[in-house]
């Protein structure tokens, strides 16, 4: 029988992923100690048992990778079975190649060393670039979840919007929802003025004029990209505008500033916890994990 582990701080995540799967859930012992040091005990014997590590990496991303490098690490000496290590917002996904020379290329590293200390499997959701989340001995999942917004747009929104993407990068976003909704899509084009340097946004075909807009992402941080394509849309005469993004971070009240921009709701998968999580991936996780362990 397999089982759920996590860390007391996502305690009650843990035991909605193990009730959805109908295991057992426990949280592992975990301080940090006066110099600042990270301690972790498995307080079972996982001897035998497949282990899903539910690890929460936002917000403290680099302690909270660190300690579920310690943990694994314990769960493999103790000869635990299968681990499958699921994060739900997977934290340097953004950083997927090397923009400038010499960069690291900080996804990259992550996995390595997930793989490295015992994860056979790596499940996140909705992963900023799906062809660059790969592993070379581990099993990498990324759980999409669109068909889970379509529904939610259409029972509290209505089918009757028009799907933009911020940027060419997550044009496919929109394609996946705007298929789900049978509605039109499309994403914001940069354009640089040649002479002052200038860069403007507009959608690159369609006219939102008098439409309803639902602007989707993948994450919202600093909430910068969503205010500029509000503004645009708004200016374009777009009537109602909606976002929805999976791993919404608010970094200084970016939440606040979007709704002050105009945007008249916000969506945000429960990836990471906000008081906008409307749509709930728990289920969808559990249903990959069980696909991994059968
Ligand atoms: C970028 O490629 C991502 O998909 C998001 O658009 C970006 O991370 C959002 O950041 P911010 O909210 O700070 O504009």
């Amino acid at each position: 029988m397999s089982l759920v582990v996590t860390f007391p701080d996502s305690s009650e995540r843990g035991r909605r992923l193990a009730n959805i799967m109908g295991v057992e859930s426990i949280c592992v012992e975990y301080k940090i100690f006066p110099d600042g040091e990270d301690y972790v005990r498995v307080p079972i014997n996982v001897e035998g048992r497949d282990v899903v590590v539910l690890s929460d990496l936002y917000p403290d991303q680099d302690r909270k990778i660190f300690r579920t490098l310690l943990l694994i690490d314990a769960l493999r000496d103790l000869h635990s079975r299968r681990i499958v290590l699921v994060c739900p917002y997977l934290a340097y996904s953004r950083q997927d190649r090397r923009f400038r020379d010499g960069e690291a290329i900080s996804l990259r590293t992550l996995i390595k060393l997930f793989e490295d200390i015992g994860a056979d499997s790596v499940l996140t959701v909705d992963v900023h670039k799906p062809q660059a989340f790969t592993c070379s001995r581990a099993r990498c999942v990324n759980v999409e979840p669109f068909a889970r917004y379509a529904e939610y747009v259409r029972e509290n929104i209505g089918s009757d919007v028009i799907v933009l993407s911020p940027d060419l990068g997550s044009l496919w976003r929109a394609e996946r929802l705007a298929k789900e909704l049978g509605t039109q899509y499309d994403y914001f084009e940069k354009y640089r003025d040649r002479v002052t340097g200038q860069i403007t946004m507009r959608p690159r075909e369609v006219d939102v004029r008098d439409r309803r807009v639902l602007i989707v992402d993948d994450i919202i941080a600093t909430g910068g990209t969503i205010r500029e394509a509000t503004r645009i849309v708004k200016s374009m005469g777009a009537r109602e505008v909606h976002v929805i993004a999976t791993h919404c971070q608010f970094l200084n009240e970016a939440d606040r500033k979007i709704l002050e921009a105009g945007v008249d709701t916000i969506i945000c998968s429960d990836t990471i916890e906000t008081g906008h999580s409307k749509v709930t991936v728990f289920d969808l996780i559990a249903e990959e994990v069980r696909r991994i362990l059968s």
